[in-house]
């Protein structure tokens, strides 16, 4: 791909620029080389060239948006999941600007994605940033977060990680159920520049959850443990030909490590592992009776266990890593590079069990792809 300049949020506002014609043409060129029947190249990137020059951007067609989008998480170097990039189901939303009825749309996108248990990958694209005119953003990091309430003496309960977002909505005016519990489902907020946000509780029967249990140890059940179904993403710009689509929220399902060895395990989210460690009457003196590992794997079974009971979607880290490197052999057979970032795709558990870890990935970011919120620009350079 030709060099990009790089951009510095000093320079330019991201909303305020033009569309980047060298991007945009490496975009076209990408999009025809992997559908040779879509007519010339050269007449569409002329087409594109007089667009941006008489507006600073351009519409993409329906197929380039939703080869964009499957390109973007084909080149996600953090996600493990990416043998199915194909399949992603793409909602052509391009011309919502109302946060209302964004918000809707995404409870829309959730029943689609949910699927009843059967979780499908599904991103629904929202307006784009223009010259001038920049799009709408979904507040919320996720659809689905778990409000997490502070309390006076530091501790929080629920998940620690959303309580920033927690005391925003509180600010907006949500008020929390009258008896707070570590499980209680946040609104979703959408913003735009020069309009009210929309503040919406999800309906109960749009986030599908599921609650906690272990083959073996029945008393775990009773704690009241649950998580959500469908994983998705909503705080990231999806970038295809130097557009920015800022809201973009995507999903696909889960692999349970997400929420076994990090979101109930980690000491800044559930840190339950102390606590599960007593009730399960391990030695808990000491880091070398490996208590903490032992309570990992039976809180992952735990999670896999509960989504298969009730028959929703789950991936476990030895099938996924196995899926990957199938994936980077197709990749490959294909001619293309796949991006990977090892310290992500390696699984937070037994990682050394699983072929993922037993290698190198190429590093270069490729564009089309996913970008944290709030950064300007492609990435520092484009190879
Ligand atoms: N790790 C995040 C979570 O636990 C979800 C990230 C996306 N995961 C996925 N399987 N698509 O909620």
């Amino acid at each position: 791909m030709a060099p990009v300049p790089a951009r510095t949020s000093e320079a330019i506002p991201l909303h305020t620029n033009t569309v980047d014609l060298a991007e945009a043409d490496d975009f076209i060129r990408l999009y025809h080389s992997e559908h040779p029947g879509a007519g010339s190249p050269q007449r569409r990137m002329a087409e594109v060239r007089a667009e941006v020059a008489a507006t600073g951007t351009y519409r993409h067609t329906a197929d380039e948006l939703a080869f964009g989008a499957r390109v973007a998480w084909r080149n996600s170097a953090r996600c493990i999941g990416r043998l199915y990039w194909r399949s992603l189901k793409v909602r052509d939303l391009r011309d919502l600007r109302d946060p209302k009825e964004i918000a809707d749309e995404c409870v829309a996108h959730l029943r689609l994605a949910t699927n009843g248990g059967k979780v499908r990958p599904v991103i629904s694209v929202f307006a784009p940033d223009a010259p001038g005119r920049p799009g709408p953003r979904i507040r919320n990091d996720q659809l689905i977060r778990y409000a997490g309430y502070r309390g006076e003496d530091g501790g929080v309960l629920g998940d620690r990680r959303n309580a920033e977002l927690t005391d925003h909505v509180i600010s907006l005016g949500w008020r929390p159920p009258v008896t707070r519990g570590p499980f209680d489902v946040l609104p979703l907020v959408v913003e735009r520049e020069g309009a009210e946000p929309a503040m919406i509780e999800l309906p109960r029967d749009a986030v599908l959850e599921v609650p906690i249990s272990h083959p073996e140890y029945p008393w775990l059940a009773s704690l009241g443990l649950r998580w959500h179904a469908v994983p998705a993403i909503s705080d990231m710009r999806l970038r295809i030909g130097g557009v920015d689509y800022p809201a973009a929220p995507f999903n696909g399902w889960y692999m349970g490590t997400e929420i076994g060895a990090r979101n109930f395990a980690d000491t800044d989210r559930y840190d339950l592992l102390p606590y599960l460690g007593r009730r399960m009457g391990l030695d808990t003196s000491g880091v070398r009776t490996l208590w903490r590992d032992r309570v990992l794997v039976e809180l992952n079974r735990a999670v896999l266990h509960s989504f298969g009971e009730a028959g929703v979607t789950i991936t476990d880290h030895h099938t996924e890593s196995d899926r990957f490197l199938t994936h980077l052999r197709k990749e490959e057979e294909a001619g293309r590079s796949c991006p990977a970032d090892w310290t992500w795709i390696v699984p937070p558990m037994s990682g050394g069990l699983t072929g993922v870890f037993h290698r190198y990935y190429d590093k270069e970011e490729l564009v089309p792809n996913f970008f944290p919120a709030g950064t300007v620009g492609v990435c520092p350079v484009i190879h």
